[in-house]
């Protein structure tokens, strides 16, 4: 179990570019922590720097477990499987085991592998070929995957994307019982604000100039969603006469 996860001032900048500018916030354990904001915000590179992929050009996150290094469970957002990829999925769900010598499995392993499927609802699937599963038993497996390390946080990266409505339901209900019933942490991005709003107890919004944290609620009535929604001083052009104006004489060559 998690006892502490704290964010502390981090800066990433990618060729002088700064996309995570002095971001600091909690994570409560237990909890489950919605990170919302536009495309290119640095939500993924957040995840990538809490995952120690990513070194920060300064501050640190500190995470405290009853273990004794915390571990961490990654569903990350992006992952092209070839339809005729003929590995099964529960094959594909030991690759999350920790690196070893042998290349077989022990006893111990199997029973691993098993109860994270389970624990998925992905069991029946343990024989299918994973380029032959749907988009909404592929991130079951997925989650398989990262649950075989039995994480203390899991780090989901729009896992609910390209599922069907009904698909991303069971998705999330499944990671909720993962986190209430296992006291897993969870941090989900997410770009549907219907999924953020019934399934976190908080949420982290981020842009490039702004960050704000709080309860659901507060969040999503809050800045953020105009942040989010409509066009502000520092995120995106003013869709005002003089900007028109000034990008159709911009693009006026191009046709
Ligand atoms: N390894 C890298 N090298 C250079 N630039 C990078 C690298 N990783 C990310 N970036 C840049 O950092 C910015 C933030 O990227 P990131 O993937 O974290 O955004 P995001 O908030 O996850 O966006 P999206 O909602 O589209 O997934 C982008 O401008 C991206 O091009
Ligand atoms: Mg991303």
């Amino acid at each position: 179990m998690l006892r502490q996860f704290q964010v502390d001032d981090l800066q990433v900048s990618f060729n002088g570019e700064k996309v995570l500018n002095h971001l600091s916030f909690e994570v409560f354990p237990g909890e489950m922590l919605a990170i919302i904001g536009p495309n290119g915000a640095g939500k993924s590179t957040l995840l990538k720097v809490i995952l120690g992929m990513i070194h920060p050009q300064g501050g640190a996150v500190r995470m405290e477990s009853d273990k004794r290094k915390a571990v961490i469970g990654y569903v990350p957002q992006s992952r092209t499987i070839d339809e005729e990829t003929p590995i099964q999925a529960k094959d594909f769900v030991s690759l999350g085991l920790p690196a070893k010598i042998v290349p077989w499995l022990s006893q111990k392993e199997r029973v691993t592998v098993k109860k994270a499927m389970m624990m998925t609802e992905s069991l029946h699937l343990a024989k299918k070929p994973i380029g032959r599963l749907s988009g909404g038993e592929r991130q079951r497996v997925f989650v398989a995957q990262a649950m075989v390390r039995h994480p203390d946080v899991l780090l989901l990266d729009e896992s609910t994307a390209n599922l069907d409505p009904n698909a991303q339901e069971q998705m999330m209900q499944l990671v909720q019982r993962l986190c209430k019933n296992q006291g897993i942490t969870v941090l989900f991005i997410c770009h549907d604000l219907h999924m953020v709003k019934e399934y976190s107890d908080r949420v982290l919004f981020m842009s490039r100039r702004h960050y704000e944290t709080g309860s659901t609620d507060e969040v999503l009535s809050g800045k953020a969603l105009e942040w989010l929604y409509h066009s502000t001083d520092d995120e995106k052009p003013k869709k005002t006469g003089l900007f028109r104006e000034q990008r159709d004489r911009v693009t006026d060559h191009l046709f």
